[in-house]
């Protein structure tokens, strides 16, 4: 490929309360609030110069409308657009300003339908990372990555590795050998984006980076002082797979966030991926706990840019839906 995608970096979907959505994203995770109207709200982490990294739109439902990729340079876009029209795969530009912050952008879909959007430049604000006193809750930094349910994990990844560049860190493989999930990256850490088998596309979660574990633990404190702690999913917990330290939580419309710190560094080209059984409790908890049965079958449904629908979704084309450790 002759383009060059830096980072996944913004998500909007939508919510049904923005009131209640603002007191879990930025009074109890800590997120810094850019900008709002009636129908938005634009967050972003202490450390991102950029905008915002997540865009909550007000709705009627839950849904997913974009995952928003970062290009290094304007002419990157020309680039994905060819790649993506010679696959006869749907693309649309939208102008400068279009969208709150956001430069000239080229919208597409994948082609498991999840809407994407590419663009080069988006307005940039102050970096809070040493005000120290807006620091609250779990203290969010920054957007580290997205996890799709998607039913043909080893299709999706030949596209995302032989089209759009991106590299595989870590896999989760069945007994035959079939890819079950898979880490892969732009940015020289374990992921921006990760597929997983199952009904799909959905969104299974948005991960987002913190400075330390302890961030974390206060961010369950604090979740459960606001009243919130039936929000809390799965963990405090170390996974396996990318050794990042993990805590799963639900927002208000039960869209899954990771809080997520402590994973490493994969942008040496001999960097070899790391495989795990799907059946080894290590991989998911390296402690050995297990997730919940709703980690397997709960997720949010992707908004098709053309028709505003739900994106189609198909059954997983692997049997194993699941660890045989999870009942
Ligand atoms: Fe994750």
């Amino acid at each position: 490929m002759d383009f060059n995608i830096l980072r996944v970096a913004r998500v909007v979907m939508n919510v049904t309360d923005l009131s209640n959505s603002r007191d879990f994203y930025v009074n109890a995770l800590g997120f810094i609030e850019t900008e709002s109207d009636d129908q938005h709200i634009y967050l972003r982490g202490l450390e991102e110069h950029c905008h915002h990294c997540l865009v909550l739109k007000k709705a009627e439902k839950p849904g997913v409308h974009s995952i928003g990729y970062k290009v290094w340079h304007e002419d990157d876009l020309e680039k994905v657009e060819r790649l993506f029209k010679k696959k006869a795969l749907y693309t649309e530009w939208e102008e400068a300003g279009a969208q709150k912050a956001l430069g000239r952008t080229l919208k597409a879909a994948d082609p498991d339908g999840i809407p994407l959007e590419f663009f080069a430049k988006m307005e940039t604000v102050e970096r809070c990372l040493q005000k120290y006193d807006l620091y609250k809750g779990a203290r969010m930094q920054r957007i580290d990555h997205v996890n799709c349910m998607v039913p043909d994990v080893g299709k999706t990844v030949a596209f995302y590795n032989d089209e759009l560049g991106f590299r595989c860190s870590e896999y989760t493989a069945t007994a035959d050998d079939s890819i079950w999930a898979a880490w892969l990256h732009r940015k020289p850490s374990v992921h921006d984006v990760a597929f997983m088998n199952g009904e799909g596309p959905r969104l299974h979660h948005i991960g987002f980076w913190l400075s330390d574990p302890m961030s974390l633990i206060h961010a369950c404190d604090v979740l459960a002082s606001m009243g919130h702690a039936d929000c809390i999913e799965r963990g405090p917990g170390r996974h396996g797979l990318s050794n990042a330290f993990f805590l799963y939580i639900r927002d208000p419309d039960g869209n899954r966030i990771e809080l997520y710190n402590g994973d490493y560094l994969t942008c040496d080209p001999d960097f070899e991926p790391v495989k795990w059984d799907i059946n080894d409790p290590r991989r998911q908890t390296f402690w050995g706990h297990k997730a919940p049965d709703s980690w397997f079958s709960e997720a949010t449904e992707f908004i098709d840019s053309v028709s505003g629908k739900p994106v189609a979704q198909s059954k997983a084309v692997l049997a194993q839906q699941k660890p045989d450790f999870v009942t």
